[in-house]
């Protein structure tokens, strides 16, 4: 009988993913020390989940300081290096493959004080209908008065750029390796259609030989006054939001229950 091998989206830039990690990041005690603020907010030995766990970065720096942590991916290659990187710093973190609407069969209501949902990772549910899922998923999960921290592209800007090629202007390197990193953004005529994003990894050898490596992702993007709806249905009140048009990026924190 052949063995079928399902391939998910991040499986090959789950290979290469530290190019794309900034270098502040990739240490593992750093990528968590920058959620500091919603950490400190927590009993010891609390429960957390890192619901797009990547390469594992923030889930094996939680563990790092003590916390019970589980990390999962849709990605099996994500979910696999997770686990690689939790043995090479002798962390214990829970790894296994999840997309977010299958959490509730892997983990009981009001099982985690704190849920993260970063890096540019929620854009990749299908629609409004796959976010609100998602997004009732990861508020099941939380305790009454647990919190969810969700990092996010600010799409308004992304979109306002159309459609585009964004070569990096420096090499990075990872492992020994250079590699210019690509993205080619496919902006949709509408918010609501699939958008596109390709990103490659070109590794360059000291003989000149070029590697790439890339993938092409689907993302529905979101406004952020549309998220904020979208959590509210979700059960989830904003506590914090640091949304600047202006900015790449923006946090969201968001508590379980309470007034809103
Ligand atoms: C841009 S990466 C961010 C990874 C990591 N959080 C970080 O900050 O480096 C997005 C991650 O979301 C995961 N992902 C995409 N769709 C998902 C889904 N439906 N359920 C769970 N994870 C998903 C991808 O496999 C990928 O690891």
């Amino acid at each position: 009988m052949t063995e079928v091998v399902v391939v998910t989206e991040y499986d090959v830039l789950a290979e290469v993913y530290e190019w794309l990690i900034s270098e502040a990041k990739l240490p593992p005690a750093d990528f968590a020390a920058s959620f500091d603020d919603v950490l400190g907010l927590l009993p010891s030995n609390a429960h957390v989940l890192d619901c797009s766990c990547g390469t594992g970065q923030l889930a094996v720096g939680l563990a790092g300081r003590g916390l019970q942590v589980v990390a999962t991916d849709a990605s099996e290659g994500m979910v696999r290096r997770t686990a690689e990187l939790a043995e090479e710093y002798g962390t214990s973190v829970r790894a296994l493959q999840a997309n977010w609407e299958e959490l509730p069969n892997h983990f009981d209501d009001d099982t985690f004080d704190l849920v993260f949902c970063v890096g540019n990772s929620l854009h990749h549910a299908a629609g409004a209908t796959g976010r609100g899922a998602a997004l009732e998923s990861m508020s099941r999960l939380l305790r009454p008065g647990g919190r969810l921290v969700l990092t996010s592209r600010t799409w308004e800007l992304v979109r306002s750029r159309g459609s585009r090629l964004d070569i990096g202007d420096r090499l990075v390197r990872r492992n020994d390796r250079d590699a210019v990193v690509v993205y080619r953004w496919e902006i949709a005529p509408q918010w609501e259609d699939e958008h596109h994003i390709e990103i490659a990894i070109a590794q360059v050898d000291a003989t000149g030989s070029v590697l790439v490596r890339s993938e092409l992702l689907s993302c529905w993007p979101y406004r952020h006054e549309d998220l904020e709806a979208e959590l509210h249905r979700a059960g989830l009140r904003t506590e914090v939001s640091t949304f600047d048009p202006e900015s790449e990026n923006y946090t969201v924190v968001a508590s379980k229950g309470g007034p809103g």
